[in-house]
């Protein structure tokens, strides 16, 4: 049989832990692949960057590793970190470039409750629970903007600026992403979070472009909540949460806080997007490197899974998509889980039990 689409996809694997959690979310893909009847295909392509990389060669990637990854459908990435490379060096070296440059300015992070795994929230136990965090992905407080020029007034004496970047034109992308977001929800709400009554100037920005933008949907409900609220919101009122939408450093947290909530770091996925496609967007789960369980196979991989649910949706393999994310809950009711939530599976094992909850899904339609 013909195979009607391929699909290039570039992996990165990168550093500690995300090596064994790639290979995980390739199975995946792959064994949905082998039972699409030769619908459709994915073409991988690896790449060895990372912390290994910069040992070898005093780079994190390839001189012309844009250039190269420009021509794929997207990118799945692992994680980057590794003690041999100062955090910022490497991130900013290979994932920061990445979504920098190719303009992937949208990233969602979803937070979902999976059967089976016991989340530290006592809501959770019988409220159902399930939000998106929409992290302004292009400029705020990771714009890099900013400079520590002035070492030569000697030890003790430096100065570091460290400035964030607020426009209209990215406020507003992100806002109205959050928004079409959100229609195609069961709660159409958007919760905008800032701390605009500290940071007065870029903060303020966003919640008056978050205002306006707001009178274009009126069938979207809203709410402005200050980060620290937030945070309390996340964990009295999560019920409360559809799309929650913040800038790229509050997002950060507010999303591993999510994730928390839902059990581990582990389970959380993630896409950066460039809505238009004149990049390729990349997928990869929440968490870093774990370099204190990386090699010991037992990562848990449904992060990284979950986050190749998010690309088979950009490809708008939309049925395959809500397919791996069936697996993955049968897999965890099943009682397929990693020690960071409570069972004592490998990788491999949870690996394993998603693809055979897949198999036997897709064999039934
Ligand atoms: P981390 O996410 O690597 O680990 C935090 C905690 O979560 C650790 O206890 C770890 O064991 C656990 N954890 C993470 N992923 C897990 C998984 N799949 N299964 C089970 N447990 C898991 O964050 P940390 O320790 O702050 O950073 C480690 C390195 O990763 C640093 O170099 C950091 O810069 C980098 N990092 C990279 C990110 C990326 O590439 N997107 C994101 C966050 C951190
Ligand atoms: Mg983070």
């Amino acid at each position: 049989m013909s195979t009607n689409q391929t699909f290039k996809i570039a992996a990165i694997p990168g550093d500690g832990v995300g090596q064994e959690v790639v290979t995980a979310g390739r199975t995946v893909l792959d064994a949905l692949a082998a039972n699409s009847g030769g619908r459709f295909a994915f073409e991988w392509s690896e790449f060895d960057w990372g912390s290994e990389y910069y040992e070898r060669t005093g780079k994190m990637m390839a001189e012309d590793g844009l250039e190269t990854l420009k021509d794929y459908d997207a990118i799945y990435f692992g994680a980057v970190g590794w003690r041999n490379v100062a955090d910022h060096v490497s991130l900013w070296g290979l994932r920061l470039n990445i979504t920098q440059n190719f303009d992937q300015w949208a990233n969602i992070r979803p937070v979902k409750f999976l059967p089976g795994v016991t989340s530290p929230l006592r809501k959770a136990d019988d409220t159902e629970l399930d939000w998106i965090v929409v992290r302004e992905n292009s400029e705020g407080e990771y714009a890099g903007v900013g400079g520590r020029n002035l070492s030569g007034r000697g030890q003790g004496n430096e100065v570091a600026v460290q400035s964030s970047l607020f426009t209209e034109k990215g406020c507003e992308r992100i806002i109205r992403f959050a928004f079409d977001l959100a229609r195609t929800r069961s709660v159409k709400k958007v919760s905008s979070v800032t701390k605009s009554n500290a940071q007065q100037y870029g903060m303020v920005l966003w919640d008056e472009v978050f205002a306006r933008v707001a009178k274009d949907y009126p069938d979207v409900a809203t709410e402005s909540v200050l980060v620290d609220a937030m945070s309390a919101k996340f964990i009295l009122n999560p019920e409360q949460l559809s799309v929650v939408v913040a800038s790229n450093l509050n997002a950060d947290i507010l999303s591993d806080l999510g994730s928390a909530l839902a059990g581990s770091l582990g389970l959380a996925a993630s896409a950066n997007l460039n809505p238009e496609r004149r990049f390729p967007s990349m997928f990869e789960p929440v968490h870093g490197s774990a370099p204190d369980i990386a090699g010991q196979g037992i990562s848990n991989p449904i992060g990284a899974i979950a986050s190749a649910a998010l690309m088979l949706e950009h490809f708008g393999l939309h049925a395959e998509a809500r397919a791996v994310e069936a697996a993955i809950e049968q897999a965890t009711a099943s009682g397929a889980l990693t020690r960071d939530v409570g069972g004592t599976a490998s990788t491999g094992d949870v690996t394993d039990a998603v693809v055979t909850a897949l198999t036997r899904t897709l064999a039934a339609i």
